[in-house]
């Protein structure tokens, strides 16, 4: 989890009277600690596998004891240990842009599904933790090509570890059993009309990502290119990228403050 969050989580889980609602707002704003809980919501223990796609339902279902024992246990070897830094920050901040900007392109062609066009939004950049908690040299490496040639991160990631966060970050989700749809959605982030099973949770994600480039709620340079195919697919016009790129900068201090009040109580 980022310091920021674990912060938060560790006041609330010590808290007797805090609900699941507040501490489920939390986990909510963070990428790692979401796909934490929907990893043990899917999982057969449960009895739902790969079908909670919302971080709301999945946090009531594990209940309060569960998430206290769960978020405060030092990462198990067979998880992603995520350590902090200002990057992991950064790259949070950037996904729970991208939540929100995809929710309303969700509104927008009405794709039914909020809490799943969320989580999909908000671990969208996932594999990008992976990679930072992994080995420092390489993360190094990859920034210093980004920085010199100007490349995008996931070319930079491929030169580096032949692979990049979007592929990296799908299969850390579907080792962890998370829905399909959900796990293709963080795969084809940036390539969405290769999508075979989920073209709109796919499309959706990847606008949401270059919506929150636009208002500056961006992280490295990836590819940010308005495909005009998906545009298409969609019925969307550029202009109307340019709405919800204002709604989202709108909305933004808001759900920003909501997430710093949710510890304050
Ligand atoms: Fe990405
Ligand atoms: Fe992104």
């Amino acid at each position: 989890m980022t310091s920021r969050i674990t912060k938060r989580l560790t006041e609330l889980l010590n808290d007797s009277t805090a609900s699941v609602e507040e501490v489920a707002t939390v986990i909510s704003g963070d990428p790692p600690a979401a796909a934490q809980v929907l990893r043990a919501a899917n999982s057969p223990y449960y009895g739902f596998h790969r079908t909670i796609s919302s971080v709301r339902d999945a946090s009531c279902l594990i209940g309060m004891t569960t998430l206290r024992t769960m978020l405060r246990i030092p990462q198990t070897p067979s998880a992603v240990s995520f350590g902090d830094s200002d990057r992991m920050e950064r790259v949070a901040t950037h996904s729970r842009a991208v939540a929100h900007a995809a929710k309303i392109v969700a509104r927008r062609v009405y794709f039914p599904n909020r809490d799943k066009v969320y989580a999909a939004g908000l671990l969208h950049d996932i594999g990008k933790f992976v990679i930072a908690s992994g080995s420092a040299r390489e993360q190094s490496e990859i920034d210093r090509l980004i920085r010199s040639y100007r490349i995008p991160a996931t070319q930079a990631e491929m030169l580096v570890l032949g692979s990049d966060h979007a592929a990296i970050g799908a299969s850390v989700l579907n080792q962890w059993d998370l829905p399909s749809s959900i796990v293709e959605a963080v795969r084809l982030h940036h390539h969405p009309t290769r999508s075979e099973n989920a073209l709109d949770l796919c499309g959706i994600v990847s606008l949401a990502n270059i919506i929150a480039h636009r208002a500056g709620l961006g992280v490295a340079p990836e590819v940010y290119e308005l495909d005009p195919v998906l545009l298409d697919y969609f019925g969307l016009s550029r202009a109307s990228i340019e709405t919800m790129e204002h709604q989202l900068e709108d909305l933004w201090p808001d759900s920003e403050a909501q997430l710093e009040m949710s510890s304050v109580r």
